[in-house]
């Protein structure tokens, strides 16, 4: 190709590929496949391979990392980084609040008028980059605020850190200073520590000491290897562009191509303040990235000059600290519980710690393999996590803090119940105990079938489960059903009423709709969604009893797996008999009202038919005024809807309730239709008739 050819096509193959990766890493909203952008990308390679000089530092090609350096170079930041001051609770976010106000309000300011910017404290590095003329020049750390140090080259390996500017943010400012912080996906964490276990490599404590390990290394190549992120949040010094607020300033950095958190809030009162922080709370449990805290800023940039700064700490923003997600304790023992169908458990005690907000004494380590692979022994000191997921884990050992006295651990190979040697199905990771009669199997089964998502048996808690099992006073789920309040009265502390009420329970669960007694039974691989699936393409366990694995299999939703295991529980003659026994005591065993009917149209693919809510989706939020989460769930699964867990471009409408949290927030900004529960019933009923 001609060099000028091989210009302009350069040209094109660079703007096509920015704005992919525009796409992709900052707007997580991908335009094309995998395979188009590697196509392209790769024909911008072999174009500047054929014409090295053509090769330009902001060409998407030099992401990669060039050679490594000798030493880092000191940068001068053009402005300061400033840091945060902290409110420890919401007492002290409320005094920053009013000082803040009553210093505006000195400033000539309006305190009605007065806005603030709610937006996650990230928890990874903070940086600096400096754009001239929207080309990427200078990427530092903040060392001590005014001196940083030079990691350009490994800041250019991060794909969300735009080499050149979007143009819509055209015409460029002479210089910016954009302000941001460099972080490592949770999952990204957990996964780099599992890696460098397996090199005998150490680990990393939390993520944000690997994110500053990650990006603090004279070789970019390795920067490169590492999957970070960047929220940016600010600017620092910026000549030839003006902004009268913090917003607007964050609108800016979002059309330039930088990635600004899309959860960010504007608001005006304490109590908005206040109830952002919780929600940022609330939510911080879904992310995949590790925040501590709230930063609250007031917006108007002429009121932040007036209010400067005490020492390091502008008086115009605030941190609200969250409880660190991440830390380190013991790992005492690794036990091993058995599960209801029989999986052998290993789970960690720990060296009690506080960890986001609770005291963790246990957490769950999956099953061997897991451990193995996070190289965890007993007597370790061991990260605990407890974000992205409200369940505690343990993600690795601090292998330099280790002694030379951890002991590795391996799984028993006999059931630590009933001393039956376990068997390893083919295929999977789990370890079995496959003695149908196994105590600790039983045990949990019953629990699991009194369960609150099962049959939903008021009063009876595990202590009670393990009584009565061990008294003989029960077998299984359906023993229950026979129990007299007489048998129950001086157990584990119960008293006549007590005892009667619990009989009165277990009588009221009779009325349990099919899909959570099916749930209840504990087949293998069906949870309550799957148990749901079921029912309403069979009516009940009736015809599902009757039902070959293929007409099983046939079940919208249901792979063969599943339906394998189903057929093969009702073969089973204990279940069987089981289950006649539970319809013997009047357990409901098909929908009321033609199941037949509904298996019918969902095997004829008629799924309009199934129900006036068919293929809606819903999610719920807050405390509804007369339904129980439970009860709206089973009214939208029994009128066709699906009631999912979180919020998306996806769902159809959101019921809220009193104090509903972050789910509102997102369904508001993704326009999602919201319902109260007047709404919800009218949809119901309406579409009934
Ligand atoms: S603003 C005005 N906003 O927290 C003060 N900082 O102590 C300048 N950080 O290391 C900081 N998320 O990198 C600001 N949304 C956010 C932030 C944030 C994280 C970090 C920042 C610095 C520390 C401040």
């Amino acid at each position: 190709m001609a060099e000028d050819d091989a210009a302009g096509r350069i040209d094109e193959l660079r703007t096509l590929v920015r704005h992919q990766e525009h796409r992709y890493y900052v707007l997580d909203s991908p335009e094309i496949s995998d395979a188009e952008y590697d196509a392209l990308f790769r024909e911008l390679q072999d174009l500047e391979a054929a014409h090295p000089e053509l090769i330009t530092p902001d060409s998407p090609t030099q992401r990669v990392g060039g050679e490594p350096l000798p030493s880092f170079t000191q940068v001068r930041h053009g402005e300061p980084m400033l840091s945060l001051a902290n409110a420890k609770n919401e007492e002290e976010l409320r005094a920053w609040h009013a000082r803040a106000v009553k210093l505006a309000a000195e400033a000539g300011a309006d305190p009605g008028g007065l806005r603030f910017v709610l937006e996650p404290k990230i928890d990874g590095l903070a940086v600096s980059l400096r754009y001239e003329g929207g080309r990427l020049t200078v990427g530092a750390t903040r060392g001590n605020g005014e001196i940083g140090e030079d990691v350009t080259a490994n800041l250019r390996t991060i794909s969300s850190v735009p080499l050149v500017m979007q143009a819509e943010a055209a015409p460029y400012p002479v210089v910016v200073e954009v302000r941001g912080e460099v972080y490592l996906p949770l999952a990204a964490f957990a996964q780099l520590n599992e890696q460098r276990i397996s090199v005998g490599g150490s680990t990393f404590a939390n993520p944000r000491n690997a994110a500053a390990g990650s990006l603090r290394q004279l070789d970019p190549r390795v920067t490169a290897s590492r999957p970070l992120s960047t929220w940016v949040y600010g600017v620092g010094y910026v000549d030839g562009l003006e902004f009268s607020g913090h917003y607007e300033v964050l609108g800016w950095l979002r059309r330039a191509g930088f990635r600004v958190n899309p959860d960010v809030q504007v608001v005006a009162t304490a109590d908005e303040i206040v109830a952002g922080c919780r929600d940022w709370q609330e939510r911080r449990e879904q992310l995949d990235y590790d925040i501590d805290g709230v930063v609250v800023k007031l917006d108007d940039r002429r009121l932040q000059d007036a209010l400067g700064a005490v020492g390091r700490d502008p008086r115009w923003a605030v941190a609200y600290k969250f409880a660190p997600t991440t830390a380190q304790t013991k790992l005492i023992r690794i036990g091993v519980n058995v599960g209801r169908t029989g999986v052998l458990n290993p789970w960690a005690e720990l060296e009690p710690v506080e960890v986001g907000g609770v005291t963790v004494e246990r957490a769950t380590l999956h099953n061997e393999d897991d451990i193995r692979r996070k190289d965890l022994r007993e007597g370790d000191m061991v990260i605990l996590q407890r974000a992205g997921d409200v369940i505690p884990q343990v993600v690795a050992p601090l292998t330099d803090l280790r002694t030379g006295a951890e002991r590795p651990f391996s799984m028993p190979t006999k059931c630590p119940s009933c001393g039956t040697p376990v068997v390893r199905i083919p295929g999977e990771v789990a370890v079995r105990c496959p003695n149908p009669d196994c105590p600790a199997k039983r045990t949990e089964a019953v629990k699991h079938f009194v369960s609150k998502g099962a049959m939903d048996i008021d009063g009876v808690g595990d202590k009670l489960v393990e009584r009565m099992l061990d008294l003989g006073l029960i077998r299984d789920g359906a023993d229950l059903y026979r129990l007299e309040a007489s048998q129950l009265a001086g157990l584990e502390r119960l008293g006549e009423k007590s005892a009667v009420n619990i009989i009165a329970a277990v009588e009221a669960s009779k009325a349990r709709s099919p899909a959570r007694v099916l749930f209840a039974l504990g087949v293998p691989h069906v949870g309550a969604e799957n148990a749901d699936l079921l029912v309403r393409r069979f009516g009940g366990l009736v015809a599902l009893r009757e039902a070959s694995v293929e007409e099983i299999g046939e079940t919208p939703g249901i792979g063969p797996v599943i339906a394998e295991s189903v057929w093969e529980y009702f073969r089973e003659p204990r279940n069987v008999d089981l289950i006649r026994r539970l319809e013997e005591a009047g357990v409901a065993m098909t929908t009321p009202g033609g199941g037949a009917g509904l298996a019918d149209a969902a095997a004829d693919g008629a799924r309009g038919s199934v129900g006036p809510l068919d293929g809606k989706t819903f999610v719920l939020t807050g405390t509804l005024p007369t339904l129980t989460r439970q009860e709206a769930t089973d009214r939208i699964v029994a009128a066709g809807g699906r009631v999912v867990g979180s919020v998306s471009s996806k769902t159809d409408y959101v019921v809220v309730g009193e104090e509903a949290g972050s789910k509102l927030a997102k369904a508001r900004r993704l326009g999602i239709t919201l319902l109260e529960e007047a709404g919800l019933l009218d949809m119901l009923e309406t579409e009934d008739e």
